[in-house]
């Protein structure tokens, strides 16, 4: 056992093994509020068309999502939306549905509207061609205003062990200048359990050509609480990462919900490590990044104190959409693709799960929106409120009462009074103007968040909700 209040500190974070122990529950990791299990079926395009005009009316720039559900063989840990199959002819289908999709969502949208962010997802982008991907990125380019100066945020996720080097040129020459790496592990045993493979040396030579090709910013995914891993193996995988020296880093805690991701189940649960050696690898994970000159952003996202996300912070503009966090705000998220989610005006609109729902809906001239939710004023206020709090962990109650015309204190007086536990134990400060969640606090900010999501009720908040979501260390 380790002691119960160690401490690993820096100026972005500390770490309180007391409070962990207290506070550590399931919680939502809030990259929508409110989040997608309150996205309903009577929630349609109609809904979706009356906020593309209200949100052309505004004018803001947009953001574009594009969903590749494909992967060639499948992760064993995978919590994502994806479909496998080693058979690459299945891709040219659905691009050709993707294709159409673009081109009905083209039609709708003010055409001057720039695009300041473009982000492809999955699955694994990467599976398909470099053909394909001039295909897709054609499309795009016909149907709306894409940035040509390289000053928009363009990214890509790509799996470093189903790639060739060459295509990380392709990906800059159609205006990537982001890439983020799935890796998890390198531990050989850790890589055979999950059945997920990258060696050091192939994900040394795309992150070398990436720099050479200029990409902005090196991303790189790792999972902790994987089946054989402990604390020293893990240790040696961050030894590496620190020698690759990505400008962000997204450390995830495994999410093993196998009820919902029926792949987990090919995991040994047996090999999964006890959520004491969990615990260790955070911490220790936590004190080599600081170390090593990251900063705490928030989350599970750590980043240079000189790459783009941290300086978002340091400023105050900071963002949090379905990727994470992002620096460009004030955008309208557009999504195409299998159960992408849009985020339009005071929308969110998800497309079709299952990809035959979806093929078919494109096939019938439809907008392939399954459902949604219409924010109301008060899903807005609390939307903004968890947004402070999670992207700059401090809240000034003047900034909320300008921008939404009432009086925090008052409005939220009993959420306040909810908070005062975690006033108590040193996780966040009220003051007369401002709540500030101290650096203990900041590695249980989703546990703050909570106070002020209206769909938890009081009664839940203690308990969470275990089944939804996955626990927060
Ligand atoms: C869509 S995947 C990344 C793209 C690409 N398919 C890949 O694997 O490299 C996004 C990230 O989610 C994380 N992830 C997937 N399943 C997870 C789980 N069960 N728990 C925690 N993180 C998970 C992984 O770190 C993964 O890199
Ligand atoms: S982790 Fe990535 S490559 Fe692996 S199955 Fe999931 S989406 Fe596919």
């Amino acid at each position: 056992m380790t002691s119960s209040h160690s401490s690993v500190g820096s100026s972005s974070l500390v770490w309180d093994r007391r409070l962990i122990d207290r506070y550590d529950l399931s919680g939502p990791r809030y990259t929508s509020y409110p989040t997608a299990p309150q996205f309903h079926e009577e929630f349609g395009e109609a809904e979706l068309c009356r906020a593309i005009e209200r949100s052309n009316a505004a004018g803001r720039p947009l953001s574009l999502y594009f969903h590749i559900p494909f992967c060639s063989t499948v992760c064993y840990y995978c919590a994502c939306n994806k479909i496998i199959t080693a058979n690459r002819k299945r891709a040219m289908p659905y691009l050709e549905r993707l294709v159409e999709e673009i081109a009905m969502q083209g039609k709708l949208f003010d055409q001057s509207r720039p695009v300041h962010q473009l982000h492809w997802g999955g699955g694994t982008p990467t599976y398909i061609s470099d053909d394909e991907k001039r295909l897709l990125m054609a499309a795009t380019r016909e149907n709306f205003n894409l940035l040509d100066d390289d000053t928009g945020e363009y990214s890509i996720e790509i799996h470093p062990g189903d790639m060739d080097v060459s295509t990380i040129s392709c990906l800059r020459e159609l205006g990537f200048n982001r890439l983020s790496m799935g890796i998890q592990d390198f531990d050989p045993i850790v890589q055979q359990a999950v059945n997920r493979f990258n060696s050091v040396e192939d994900v040394r030579a795309l992150v070398d050509t990436a720099r050479v090709e200029g990409f902005h910013s090196i991303s790189m995914d790792l999972i902790y609480g994987l089946p054989h891993q402990s604390w020293q193996t893990f240790t040696s995988t961050l030894d590496s990462i620190i020698d690759l020296n990505p400008d962000r880093l997204s450390v995830f805690n495994y999410a093993h919900m196998p009820h919902l991701f029926k792949v987990q189940k090919q995991l040994d649960e047996l090999a999964l490590p006890s959520a004491e050696e969990k615990l260790l690898m955070m911490e220790r994970m936590t004190e080599k990044l600081l170390d090593a000159g990251y900063v705490y952003i928030g989350m599970d996202h750590f980043a240079k104190p000189d790459d783009e996300l941290a300086v978002a912070q340091k400023s105050g503009v900071l963002q949090r959409n379905f990727q994470g966090y992002s620096t460009h705000g004030g955008c309208d998220l557009v999504a195409f693709g299998v159960s992408s989610i849009s985020a339009i005006d005071n929308v969110f609109a998800q497309n079709h799960k299952q990809i035959d729902d979806y093929q078919g809906a494109v096939n019938a001239g439809n907008l392939p929106v399954a459902r949604g939710f219409e924010l109301s004023d008060d899903d807005l206020l609390r939307q903004e409120v968890i947004k402070q709090l999670i992207c700059h962990f401090e809240l000034n109650f003047a900034d909320i009462d300008a921008q939404f015309s009432i009086c925090f204190k008052e409005y939220f007086a009993e959420e306040l009074e909810q908070l005062q536990p975690m006033v108590e134990d040193g996780l966040v400060a009220v003051g007369e103007d401002q709540i500030r969640v101290s650096l203990a606090g900041r590695l249980l900010i989703r546990r703050i968040c909570m106070t002020f999501d209206a769909y938890i009720k009081p009664s839940l908040k203690n308990k969470s909700a275990e089944i939804r979501y996955s626990k927060i260390i």
